[in-house]
């Protein structure tokens, strides 16, 4: 895979918290523009941005009412297309965030397809026959249409279902996965990537890629086929863009065509049919939770055991057995990817202090594969206990305002502190980027001196072998090898020996102390080695 992702590192933006450069309170498409030098000083070459298309903003743009069109509070399409031109200058690249699964029901589409008299989006979104009757397995709404049927959703009351039919259809309203129905909703999406790649994005990160085909088996037959379809027109036309799922099963997605797919560290917010359906992890990644963030149950929650925690961290086993199989698996056909949190996730900064939060970036950002930072958690920007705010609800308080220097609003905007999307931290040590970039073991600086340690080396980048040397059941230290490096991690307060032999090696990076002693390292409190 001689590409682009091979060392890329991927820097994900909220546009509306990020950078307000028109004082209106809220984030904006040139406020990106503005602090690509900051997001490449950082080591980051990549960056996945929010929907930034019109929509009624009930889930945040989730709920997209024109996919061609930049909402007019984040600026212009020019604007974005400028955004494009300035990252390429800088040899970065931008995903969007497609969201191909369902529409605001505000969307044109959607406002013609719920019409009683057949027209040419009838077919567009799934529909009943009968104004009273639906299916148990998934959410569906009656009563709010013109037309003589039941359109079902894929996420909230806002965002109905578009129609890529179903595996098995039962029902001679349901469509099958070649119907000229689902067939049009394919192609349309096609043209909406089309759109975006002629103007220079450089591809997407896929919402809830996992959810397409309805009543759709195990494996994911139905969607993986659509998704295969649409790899090859990018392979044909656009060999340069790269997909990235949210569906968390990098095995399968990837079969399915995608070129990296998301491990997810959601907390285990009762996984019904249609929370496996739609990200198809749940059941299976329980021990990714208690890795990342340990969060198993209320979100968020501080029972949490990561395995970065001094004090009642886990060991890391349970995490590995399955990072090794998904790894395996996926080894030379796509690239897994880990990541800090993201905008529907917890920050980690909540149940984890910032020198453990080192420990954990560190660990991220020397594994194979392409890994992912929410914005923000480079300087351990806090979790806020705030009220909902567009469809937030539990994940509004990771997606407030950047934190870039101290002084009105932390520099987010000019605009009055009553008028901003949402609350910046408020309190007295509120991180930032200014005060970070002064202290030399900030938070800040190590994600620098981390990843310009794996943008040198390209044994620790995506491609770079990956082999476990020490990893035991009910014991806090980690060895792993990448390509020609050792690498050794104690998360625990404790010195720990390490049966591992680094005798003759040089350390070339570190937190916290540690050397090799004999054919072992000892590895002091809290420290992660790296030996060449
Ligand atoms: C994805 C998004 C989330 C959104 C949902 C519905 O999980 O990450 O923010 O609410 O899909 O589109
Ligand atoms: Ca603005």
């Amino acid at each position: 895979m001689g590409d682009w992702l091979k060392n890329a590192v991927f820097y994900e933006i909220y546009p509306q918290s990020f950078y307000d450069t028109n004082e209106d309170g809220i984030g904006d498409i040139n406020g990106i523009t503005a602090k690509l030098d900051y997001i490449k000083g950082l080591g980051c070459n990549a960056i996945w941005i929010n929907p930034c298309y019109d929509s009624p903003m009930k889930d945040a743009g989730y709920d997209v009412r024109d996919y061609k069109k930049v909402a007019s509070r984040y600026g212009t399409n020019e604007d974005l297309y400028r955004l494009f031109g300035e990252a390429h200058k800088r040899d970065m690249h931008i995903l969007l965030d497609l969201v191909p699964g369902h529409t605001s029901e505000e969307h044109e589409w959607f406002l013609k397809s719920q019409k009683q008299d057949p027209n040419e989006f009838s077919g567009r979104y799934i529909w009943s026959t009968h104004a009273f009757w639906g299916s148990h397995d998934y959410p569906y709404i009656g009563g709010e249409s013109e037309r003589n049927g039941v359109y079902f959703l894929n996420f909230f009351k806002c965002q109905p279902a578009l129609n890529y039919g179903w595996l098995n259809p039962k029902e001679d309203w349901q469509d099958g996965i070649d119907s000229p129905n689902a067939i049009a909703t394919r192609e349309a999406m096609k043209d909406v990537m089309r759109f975006w790649l002629d103007h220079g994005c450089d591809g997407f990160r896929v919402d809830m890629a996992a959810s397409l085909v309805k009543n759709d088996d195990e494996e994911k037959t139905g969607t993986s086929k659509i998704w295969q379809d649409i790899r090859k027109m990018l392979d044909e036309d656009y060999p340069e863009a790269r997909m990235v799922a949210e569906w968390s099963d990098p095995p399968r997605a990837i079969r399915a065509g995608y070129h990296m797919d998301f491990v997810l560290n959601h907390p285990g917010h009762g996984y019904s049919k249609l929370a496996r359906d739609y990200y198809n992890h749940p059941e299976d990644n329980k021990d990714m939770d208690k890795f990342f963030t340990g969060q198993t149950g209320e979100d968020p929650c501080l029972t949490d055991h990561s395995y970065f925690r001094k004090d009642d961290g886990a060991d890391i086993t349970a995490f590995l057995k399955d990072y090794q199989e998904m790894y395996d698996k996926t080894k030379g056909k796509g690239y897994i990817s880990l990541l800090t949190c993201n905008h529907d996730t917890t920050r980690p900064r909540f149940n984890m202090t910032p020198r453990e939060l080192s420990l954990y970036y560190s660990f991220l950002f020397t594994m194979p594969g392409v890994p992912f930072m929410y914005y923000g958690d480079e300087i351990g920007m806090r979790y806020l206990n705030l009220p909902t705010k567009e469809g937030g609800y539990g994940r509004t308080g990771s997606r407030t305002p950047m934190q870039w220097k101290k002084g009105k609003n932390l520099g987010f905007s000019d605009a009055s502190p009553s008028d901003i999307y949402l609350p910046v931290d408020w309190r007295d040590d509120a991180p930032t980027v200014e005060e970070e970039e002064k202290d030399p073991s900030s938070l800040l600086n190590t994600v620098r001196s981390v990843l310009k340690l794996r943008a040198d080396n390209e044994d620790l980048q995506s491609d770079g072998s990956f082999e476990s040397l020490y990893a035991k059941e009910g014991q806090r230290p980690f060895a792993y090898k990448r390509g020609g490096f050792i690498i050794v991690i104690n998360p625990s307060g404790q010195e720990e020996t390490v049966p591992v032999d680094a005798s003759g090696r040089k350390v070339v990076w570190q937190i916290g102390n540690g050397q090799a002693e004999g054919s072992s390292v000892k590895a002091g409190p809290q420290s992660f080695i790296v030996f060449a």
